[in-house]
């Protein structure tokens, strides 16, 4: 019989969207050249992204990379039998796994790309040969298109998932989920993530954020 179960902890469900928030703003600033308030933008994701890979690590049952990752055939055998499932389901969990890498990479990226001028350069600008700013300010460019297209796919699949089987959107939202059947996953207080996360934005603070809040 299906009962109520606690899928998502605090953290991930904080984590996600907030990061859909950035990623927005982050678009918006960056394609219309407000780039201190892109950069300030850019370093809360990199904290918020550091403190999630944390809590992969060591976070609850259900957020924990080791926990989700799946094989390439369990992901191609569940898209051909889809179902409810408590927790990331081994089609998604690729997809999350391209959409932070891709994020990781956008950021690295941005550190080395160019503008127009030392303040609104990314810090690794003035470091590097200048082919390897061009390199990475293409990067940067075109893997921006790439996220979006996939996001739209996340998207489509979150909508239909929801549609055909049970609201996975909500239970990002409540945390909460009745799916027939499936045990309790073990879930741990989410204290250490926010800790984490409050000492990351405090080092981009000190690192970046000042001299930016400044350019504002
Ligand atoms: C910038 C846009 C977005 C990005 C980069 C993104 C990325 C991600 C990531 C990384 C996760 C894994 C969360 C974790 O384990 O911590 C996730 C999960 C999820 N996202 Fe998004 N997301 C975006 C927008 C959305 C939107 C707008 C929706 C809803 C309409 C959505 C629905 C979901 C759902 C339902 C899950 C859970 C998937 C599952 O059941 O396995 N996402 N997303
Ligand atoms: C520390 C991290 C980052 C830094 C230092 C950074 C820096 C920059 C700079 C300097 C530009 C201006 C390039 C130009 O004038 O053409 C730019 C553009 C842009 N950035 Fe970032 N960025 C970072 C992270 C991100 C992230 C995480 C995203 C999105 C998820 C993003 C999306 C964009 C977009 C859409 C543009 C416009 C690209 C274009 O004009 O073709 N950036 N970024």
């Amino acid at each position: 019989m299906a009962q109520k179960i606690k899928v998502w902890d605090g953290a991930v469900r904080f984590f996600h969207w907030a990061m859909v928030m950035l990623v927005a703003g982050l678009w918006y600033s960056g394609s219309e050249g407000y780039i201190a308030l892109h950069q300030l933008l850019a370093y809360s994701l990199a904290s918020l992204l550091i403190a999630r890979v944390g809590w992969g690590i060591w976070g609850s049952q259900t957020a924990r990379f080791s926990q989700f990752a799946a094989s390439p055939q369990a992901a191609i055998k569940y898209l051909g039998n889809t179902r409810p499932v408590a927790g990331h389901n081994p089609a998604s969990s690729y997809m999350i796994f391209t959409l932070l890498s891709l994020l990781l990479l956008q950021i690295i990226s941005g550190l080395a790309t160019f503008d127009n001028s030392y303040m609104s350069d990314g810090p690794l600008v003035a470091a590097l040969p200048a082919r390897w700013v061009d390199l990475a300010s293409a990067i940067h460019s075109l893997n921006i298109d790439i996220i979006l297209a996939l996001v739209a796919v996340h998207i489509g699949f979150a909508l239909w998932h929801s549609w055909r089987h049970d609201n996975v959107i909500k239970t990002l939202i409540t945390g909460n989920s009745k799916i027939s059947d499936a045990p309790q996953p073990r879930l741990r207080n989410s204290w250490s993530f926010f800790v984490m996360l409050a000492v990351l934005l405090l080092v981009m603070y000190y690192w970046q954020g000042r001299a930016l809040l400044a350019l504002l």
